[in-house]
């Protein structure tokens, strides 16, 4: 794992809250739901190479190795803390995946490294500018024709949803997830040059609705 001194926020908000997160997630999120349909989304096929954006304790990553053993699966976090939660849940579940340490806006691979990229609960932590910037560095090490697959807080579908939704805006900030209850995120996508940008699916979560996302990189 590579160090970085730049900035993240916490998965939680705060350091100690960290060790707390898979429990709060799957309790809160419907997670057991969304994640994998996420991966069945994406579609991964032997000999791929996947990038799991900001991939924390690693649910995401692990859900995609076990799905496609023959991709070679990455994880990227700006918390060298969670990383070391996510070796060790790699390590008792017997898959190899790749983690680095590396912040959005400046990821730690080449250009056109990667057929795919997925994130999951992310974008919400971001402000605007470094949404653009993390969907612009998607972009760059995405090869042409590879896809973007991501599960986030959405545009609320309904009322209850709305309301449902300030529980998130209270933890993590009205600032940074306006842009998502908004329903931004594809605009975001498609400023940073994706095409085929959709909502694919919608949950009603007790957080309020969590939108699933496809986009692509032209050939
Ligand atoms: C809410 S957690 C989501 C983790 C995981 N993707 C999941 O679905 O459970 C957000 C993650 O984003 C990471 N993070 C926050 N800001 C970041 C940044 N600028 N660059 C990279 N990672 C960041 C945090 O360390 C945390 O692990």
């Amino acid at each position: 794992m590579t160090t970085q001194n730049e900035r993240y926020i916490p998965a939680l908000g705060y350091h100690w809250l960290t060790s707390l997160y898979d429990p709060v997630v799957q309790l809160t999120t419907r997670e057991s739901t969304f994640k994998p349909a996420l991966i069945a989304q994406a579609n991964l096929q032997a000999g791929e190479r996947v990038l799991d954006l900001a991939c924390g304790t690693a649910t995401l990553t692990l859900l995609a190795k076990r799905a496609q053993p023959a991709a070679e699966v990455h994880g990227v976090d700006g918390d060298s803390n969670i990383l070391k939660i996510a070796a060790d849940k790699a390590q008792r579940e017997g898959l190899t995946i790749q983690l680095q340490q590396g912040l959005a806006n400046a990821l730690p691979y080449a250009d056109s490294h990667f057929d795919r990229a997925m994130s999951s609960l992310f974008f919400h932590h971001l402000t605007r500018e470094t949404k653009r910037a993390a969907f612009a560095e998607l972009h760059r090490v995405l090869k042409p024709n590879g896809e973007l697959h991501v599960a986030d807080w959405g545009q609320a579908h309904n009322s209850l949803m709305r309301v449902a939704f300030f529980g998130i805006q209270l933890l993590d900030g009205f600032v940074t997830t306006a842009d998502n209850v908004r329903g931004l995120l594809p605009t975001l996508m498609l400023e940073a040059g994706f095409v085929d940008v959709c909502e694919t699916e919608r949950y009603s979560t007790v957080f309020g609705t969590m939108s699933l996302y496809r986009a692509r990189k032209s050939a």
